[in-house]
């Protein structure tokens, strides 16, 4: 960006002085003087026309670096809250991109801590789930079941559940992408075998499979009759459109309690359960 403003700004500088310099010869060389003054006029316009979207641009570019700044402070501080709290074993693998933000990481440590979950199912493995796993092993209750589609990220995250001793509290399952028809709806989703037997579902972490269209839709009409009366239900990616549309749909087909909205680096929401959620037509 720095770059770009700065060649810009300089093809800019450059192409008018050379239009005037090639003008302003001319014109002297006609011995036109009113025109040389009118053109020089219409030259400077246009350099100071340039200018000021150079400027304008650079205020963009400096208040995108002061929000980067900001969020990176705040990401920075939850990641140092998240090491003094959990008793890691082992190094967090990174944060950020495809995986959690550390400040979601912190929502969920916080969030274990408020409900006390004896179960805990997530959908998306990964730092997420060493995160909550640590968690819930630190308050000394419950267990995490998170369901991974991808063969190659089912394995790293089993292997990483086991280099953070965290197999006795924290699976991994396979589940691949199958269809399912919920609501009338044909759609894509986790394979439904892990969950048999399972217990109620106290805490729903809601991070896979992608965040497109609306492939976290059948997390809810899928799992509601998995859940616990009390259940607290939270969605990462909330900054994406297509995550909200889930929301939307799940409260206006499955009448979902409370919404909460957090503004963190991604966005997440928690939902709350009112009432009853009306069951799923998925034969799982
Ligand atoms: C949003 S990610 C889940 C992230 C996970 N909860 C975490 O904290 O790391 C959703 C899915 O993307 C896949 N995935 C994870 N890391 C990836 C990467 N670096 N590139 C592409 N896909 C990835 C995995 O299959 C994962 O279940």
């Amino acid at each position: 960006m720095q770059k770009l403003l700065a060649k810009w700004t300089l093809f800019g500088g450059v192409l008018a002085m050379v239009a005037i310099s090639a003008i302003g010869l001319t014109i002297i060389a006609l011995q036109e003087r009113w025109v040389l003054l009118f053109s020089l006029y219409f030259l400077l316009g246009i350099v100071v026309v340039l200018q000021i979207m150079s400027l304008n641009k650079m205020r963009q570019y400096f208040s995108i670096l002061h929000h980067e700044q900001r969020m990176s402070y705040r990401q920075l501080d939850s990641l140092l809250s998240l090491h003094h709290f959990l008793d890691l074993q082992s190094p967090l693998p990174p944060m950020r991109e495809w995986a959690i933000s550390p400040d979601f990481g912190s929502l969920l440590v916080s969030q274990i801590h408020q409900h006390r979950p004896a179960f805990v199912l997530e959908t998306g493995s990964g730092v997420s789930t060493l995160v909550m796993g640590y968690a819930l092993k630190k308050v000394g209750t419950g267990n995490l079941l998170s369901l991974e589609h991808d063969v190659k990220y089912y394995q790293i995250s089993s292997e990483s559940l086991a280099q953070h001793c965290l197999g006795d509290v924290a699976t991994v399952a396979y589940a691949p992408l199958e269809e399912h028809v919920v609501q009338g709806r044909p759609v894509i989703w986790y394979a439904t075998e892990s969950l048999k037997g399972i217990p109620p579902i106290d805490m729903l972490v809601v991070d896979g499979p992608g965040a497109k269209d609306l492939g976290r839709y059948p997390a809810l009409p899928i799992l509601s009759r998995f859940l616990s009366k009390d259940a607290v239900i939270i969605l990462d990616d909330a900054k994406f459109d297509s995550v909200r549309a889930v929301v939307d749909l799940w409260q206006s087909e499955l009448h979902f309690g409370e919404t909460r909205f957090i503004d963190n680096e991604k966005g997440a929401i928690i939902l709350t359960r009112k009432r009853e959620v009306v069951s799923s037509e998925s034969g799982v």
